[in-house]
């Protein structure tokens, strides 16, 4: 890396001025250049390139240093894996600091779904930046915002969706989505599921049933929202093995109950679910219940709301979770973010002229909405997706990751750990036993002990070996989402130290 890249990451890490302490006027602090591929940054060196750099002097501060500077200003509400700083990514690799490299199973909760610094988003972005960085949405079109929409209409799941509107975030896009629903059909109401994640904003947060944490004590929020049970096996109380027409059954039977006791249909705008649950536990919903959702929506007038956030753009394997339900299963609204630009900020929800030409004109905006770099690496990780090769990459790895869950779940060794497998496509998880869970101890011979907090510990392994992988749901669940470039050796190597992690929790017990 030539002294110039190396002063302009030093800058970006600097400390602002207003922060200066008061011997040191002005202090400003270093990264050493990533002088190898291996991106082991040391931190805190000062430069040796005098001409290039601030006269005053500069404080060292080392990878440790920064981290407690973060825990002492970083706001106490933000949950971290690992205190790590991160000063580097490429594909499915993270480089620390201190010189680690972390194979990356979490792509950044289901963003980087190219792998980090994809070259042909990041080049497409980095040509933008010089071309047109920022149009306000309500001051003029910009081209990437129009270019974004011809790239992503005929990828929809449905031709009816052909209305765009950008935001940052995917709880912003289902706050928009919440507008669009109550403002076309004059009803406040909002069905969601248990287990549901929709976002922590007020609108979004009440819409999100999968822990209580992401919105405790921070009440009251959006009124009007009622939950019904996700055709899951913990949501209805029944065993892991229970059949999915069973599991449909049941949840048809509990929505039912909601449009009878809990609210009116005609006091119902929308019902919102996500395709496969996210922080639910990686759990998907069997096609029946789609359609069941379909049937009730038009029966009633409701607008029928489908959160493809984290499941879009071939997590599960096509374009878009609902792609797996029928050729073209129809949402009145479909919400995506996170894979849509690889890690850009932009989100977005689509529906059709119907919905959409309910809006008061200027009742939708946002400064940052639509911002025209995310919307230049969007366009730019479409021509990658459309290339085919992320698909067919998908298909091998989930093939090659299940193979491994599914003999952790088989094997006399473990099987007394697991009580469920499932995913689609890379959007895999594990959901162990719990002997506080009755639930979970389906086919458990009698008296088999079950080993606590199994998920912690094989995470907790996992992150010692220096791969990154998440827990999800309030259950004992480890999900598995690498970015859709993982290689053979890179899911092998990871399902390796995953096996080793569930068989040391099982012999210790
Ligand atoms: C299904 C789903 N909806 C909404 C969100 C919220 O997105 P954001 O964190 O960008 O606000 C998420 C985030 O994980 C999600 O998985």
């Amino acid at each position: 890396m030539s002294t110039r890249s190396f002063t302009r990451i030093a800058s970006r890490l600097s400390i602002p001025r207003s922060q200066s302490r008061t011997t040191i006027p002005f202090v400003r602090t270093y990264v050493t250049p990533t002088s190898t591929k291996s991106g082991a940054a040391a931190l805190a060196q000062q430069p040796q390139h005098h001409d290039e750099v601030d006269a005053m002097p500069a404080p060292v501060r080392t990878a440790a240093q920064w981290a407690d500077f973060g825990r002492d200003h970083v706001s106490h509400g933000l949950g971290r894996l690992r205190d790590h700083v991160v000063v580097k990514g490429e594909g499915l690799d993270l480089y620390t600091a201190e010189g680690k490299k972390l194979l990356d199973f979490t792509a950044g909760i289901g963003v980087t779904n190219l792998g980090h610094c994809h070259p042909t988003v990041s080049q497409a972005a980095a040509a933008q930046i010089n071309t047109l960085v920022h149009l306000q949405c309500s001051i003029a079109f910009h081209a990437p915002y129009l270019q974004l929409i011809e790239r992503l209409l005929p990828i929809m799941p449905h031709p009816s969706l052909d209305q765009f509107f950008f935001w940052n975030s995917g709880s912003e896009a289902n706050e928009a989505a919440i507008k669009v629903a109550r403002k076309a059909t004059g009803r406040q109401n909002i069905i969601v599921f248990q287990g549901a994640y929709h976002g922590r904003t007020m609108g979004s947060g009440a819409m999100t049933r999968s822990k209580p944490i992401y919105t405790q004590g921070s009440g009251p929020l959006m009124p009007g929202v009622f939950a019904s049970a996700y055709p899951y096996w913990h949501s209805l109380g029944v065993n892991p093995s229970t059949s999915e027409e069973e599991l449909v059954r049941l949840a048809k039977h509990q929505l039912d109950l909601v449009l009878r006791q809990q609210t009116n249909p005609s006091d119902v705008a929308a019902i919102f679910i996500e395709p496969v649950q996210g922080e639910g536990g990686y759990v998907p919903c069997p096609p029946a219940f789609m359609h069941h959702l379909r049937e009730v929506c038009d029966k009633h007038g409701i607008v029928l709301v489908v959160d493809e956030v984290q499941t879009g753009f071939f997590r599960t394997g096509k374009y878009f979770a609902i792609d797996h339900i029928s050729p073209s299963f129809r949402p009145d609204i479909m919400v995506f973010a996170k894979g849509v630009a690889n890690g850009f900020p932009i989100s977005g929800i689509v529906s059709n002229k119907e919905l959409m030409g309910a809006l008061d004109v200027g009742s939708m905006g946002g400064t940052y909405a639509g911002n025209a770099v995310a919307c230049a690496a969007g366009i730019a990780a479409q021509d990658v997706y459309a290339s085919g090769e992320i698909e067919t990459n998908v298909e091998a790895r989930s093939e090659q990751l299940y193979v491994t869950l599914n003999r952790l779940a088989t094997s006399p060794k473990t099987r007394h750990l697991i009580a469920d497998v499932r995913g689609v496509g890379l959007m895999a998880a594990v959901e162990f036993r719990s002997a506080a869970d009755d639930l979970t101890h389906e086919g458990l011979p009698e008296g088999t002990t079950i080993p606590k907090n199994i998920g912690k510990r094989v995470q907790d392994y996992c992150l010692d070996k220096d791969l990154l992988v998440l827990t999800t749901s309030c259950f004992d669940t480890i999900r598995f989402i690498p970015a859709l470039v993982v290689s053979e050796e890179q899911m092998s190597r990871a399902m390796k130290i995953v096996t080793e992690a569930v068989e040391k929790v099982a012999l210790e017990g």
